[in-house]
């Protein structure tokens, strides 16, 4: 076991772990954080997002000392329910999820591609967003929230989105489909 130094949504934590800890479970179990979630466990959907020093990573296969030195910030340290972040509020108001279980992933990767581009196209939107994954099919709904939150025209593009190779094809997506060009 080692002592492990974080800072974790603006707060110092001192922890005893194995180096190679997956974040994940410190902030988890040992910390006791509701956010980030478990998924997979292996880096394949995207639901223990965190940002590290500003870059969304996956917290499940990301050891808990590569994070010692950098700046962690969950999804409950990008706002609060009374004051939330722009990238969450545009979630809300483009009512984008539907249980929320895989919010961590698309919220705190919106907020790291909007970081470095303000105004991201819809591909680039859709390529920052590989590897993530909605059960509940609200990839739609996602996606007009991050244009919302780029200040762009939310529901003017959603017939042109992709969903990402691999994830299933919920309701959502064949609306878009069948949805008329704007
Ligand atoms: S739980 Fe980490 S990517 Fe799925
Ligand atoms: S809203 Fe349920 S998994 Fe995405």
């Amino acid at each position: 076991m080692s002592r492990v130094s974080l800072r974790i949504n603006g707060a110092s934590h001192v922890v005893e772990a194995e180096p190679d800890t997956p974040l994940l479970y410190v902030l988890r179990d040992t910390l006791t954080l509701d956010n980030p979630r478990f998924g997979c466990g292996l880096g394949q959907c995207g639901a223990c997002t965190v940002l590290l020093d500003g870059r969304a990573v996956r917290s499940c296969v990301t050891p808990v000392s590569r994070a010692a030195r950098q700046e962690v910030v969950t999804l409950d340290g990008l706002g609060t329910p009374e004051h939330p972040h722009p990238v969450q509020q545009a979630f809300i108001e483009a009512q984008a999820f539907q249980c929320g279980y895989c919010l961590n992933g698309w919220v705190l990767t919106a907020k790291a591609l909007l970081a470095t581009n303000p105004h991201p196209t819809d591909e680039e939107i859709r390529r920052a967003c590989q590897g993530l994954v909605c059960r509940c099919g609200s990839h739609v709904g996602i996606f007009a929230a991050i244009r919302r939150a780029a200040g762009g025209p939310a529901e003017a593009k959603a017939a042109h989105i992709v969903v990402p190779p691999g994830q299933p094809a919920g309701p959502a997506e064949e609306d878009a489909q069948t949805a008329p060009e704007c």
